[in-house]
């Protein structure tokens, strides 16, 4: 019987960690649920230190997943340990994964810590981490560029401590997967107690390795993948966990583990609300998640595909839950309907004021357009926790005009901190105009860094779902709209954005 991998998503933590890509408690609740719906082994949900916003997220992930282990970081000090087993208390199932840096440019430039001093720091974390859990995970982070004996070293201290995971992470994304995977198989045979804990692996895409260092691993013993949806994290991201499973799964000829507890249905409706929250869209030629990845446009392609679908397709489109996304309710629907359909998606209401007024939403919806998808439920949803952060400026009323031959023109009304204001612009297009009325009433003095626009579904009255990056003094946040009418979402995604850069933020970064 083959071994089963461990799948450890740390689209909370390491994902969050993207510029722009922070979630709100409830977003972070939302995602997790969907983690917990694929049966994801263990969700890493933050790092409980940075803030009492993280601090809290990890607790309400705690306090609702059930089926899953849900893990917090910490660096190894004792203060960050003691806030992780605090933030975890009401889990099922918790873990606590600390970490400290073992290269030697790590722990000279940034630590200044002698290696001996590391090797005792690590051991007294983990050490303080058992008192809270009997599932502790080590990191010896930038392990990819440290001294395979040093390594060997600090990871049997660890074990011998207690960690009964330990996990090697290329931070810095620089390794190549024949090297990685001979580091991993090298680890096993050589540490003398290797056989006490499960090793795993964490790669960073900065060569664009990451699944490939971390499928190499596999091969050579690893048997926990960590891995983020869509592959967000820290630059060019973590390994991405649709393409980790699906390669296990479907490349079982090569595999001697298996990936069959997870509902790889879920795939799809997990990246999509993924990239809803954080408004980091998925590209079209992205494998498996991509909106291309089983489109065949060339008429070859198709008549191979239509005489058997084996000629061009290794995988099946509906096996990663691309038919998911089901047409569920219309104008009709009832109260009842919605509410079953969105506790079916995971979300649930606090109040029945809260179910009244998303329904009223979805009304509103329902009249623009006809067909209601379960995208378009988690839109309405993600636009009403948006609505429902610290706003401090409104959206009131907006009117553009765009006709040939004439620059357009915007008229916007917002309500800022209770106050009711105008502003006219024109601009080179209508959301142009748009964003620059907006201006003309706030001055926010940010940089507009990024605008996109996707349609949630499809056909011409598909909701457009917009993106906009704004950045001051090197912060960076994201905001995000939907409507069925692109220039409204872009005003709703321009002012989010204003809204999430006027919030303060005290938050410490786990690696620096
Ligand atoms: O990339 C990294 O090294 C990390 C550690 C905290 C595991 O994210
Ligand atoms: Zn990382």
């Amino acid at each position: 019987m083959s071994d089963q991998l461990i799948i450890f998503d740390t689209t909370l933590r390491d994902g969050e960690q993207s510029p722009g890509a922070s979630m709100t408690r409830d977003e972070k609740v939302r995602i997790a649920r969907a983690l917990e719906r694929m049966h994801v082994d263990v969700i890493e949900a933050g790092f409980p230190i940075a803030s009492e916003g993280d601090f809290e997220s990890v607790k309400a992930v705690a306090d609702v997943i059930k089926d899953s282990t849900i893990c917090g970081l910490a660096r190894a000090l004792d203060k960050d340990i003691d806030r992780a087993g605090e933030a975890l208390k009401g889990a099922n199932s918790a873990r606590i994964h600390t970490f400290i840096a073992t290269s030697p440019i790590h722990m000279k430039m940034k630590l200044r810590m002698a290696p001996d001093a590391v090797v005792e720091q690590a051991v007294a974390a983990v050490k303080r981490a058992r008192r809270y859990t009997d599932n502790v995970e080590f990191s010896p982070e930038d392990a990819g560029r440290s001294e395979l004996d040093f390594l060997c070293r600090v990871l049997e201290a660890v074990i011998d401590a207690g960690a009964t995971t330990v996990n090697i992470p290329d931070t810095v994304g620089y390794n190549l997967p024949q090297q990685f995977g001979g580091l991993i198989g090298n680890l096993i045979e050589r540490v003398p107690n290797s056989d006490k804990a499960v090793f795993s692996v964490h790669c960073h895409n900065d060569l664009g390795l990451a699944v490939a260092n971390s499928l190499a691993a596999v091969q050579n013993g690893a048997r926990q993948v960590e891995c983020t949806i869509n592959g967000l994290g820290e630059r060019a991201g973590n390994a991405s966990l649709e393409e980790v499973v699906m390669a296990v799964s479907t490349r079982q000829d090569v595999f001697d583990c298996s990936v069959d507890h997870l509902d790889r249905t879920q795939i799809v409706p997990c990246s999509r609300l993924v990239s809803s929250i954080t408004g980091f869209n998925v590209q079209p030629n992205k494998a498996i998640v991509g909106a291309n990845a089983f489109a065949h446009e060339s008429g070859i392609h198709q008549d191979g595909v239509l005489k058997s679908r084996e000629t061009y397709e290794i995988m099946r489109a509906e096996d990663v839950g691309w038919s998911a996304n089901r047409m569920v309710l219309g104008k009709h629907s009832g109260r009842n309907a919605f509410r079953t359909r969105l506790q079916e998606l995971g979300v649930s209401f606090a109040s029945e004021e809260e179910l009244n007024d998303a329904f009223v939403r979805f009304k509103e919806l329902a009249d623009k357009k006809h067909e209601i998808f379960d995208d378009d439920l988690q839109a309405l949803v993600t636009e009403a926790n948006l609505e429902a952060e610290n706003e401090r400026i409104k959206l009131v009323a907006l009117r553009v005009c765009s006709e040939t031959g004439e620059k357009p023109h915007a008229v916007v009304a917002l309500n800022t901190d209770g106050e009711e204001q105008s502003g006219e612009a024109d601009g080179g297009g209508p959301v142009d105009a748009t964003f620059k009325a907006i201006e003309s009433i706030v001055s926010s003095g940010t940089e507009l860094q990024l605008y996109s626009v996707s349609n949630i579904t499809s056909g011409t009255d598909s909701q457009g779902e917009v993106t906009v990056r704004l950045e001051q003094d090197g912060r960076i946040v994201n905001g995000q709209g939907a409507d069925t009418d692109i220039v409204i979402a872009s005003a709703k995604a321009y002012i989010n954005a204003l809204n999430r850069i006027l919030a303060p933020v005290d938050r410490q970064h786990p690696q620096v």
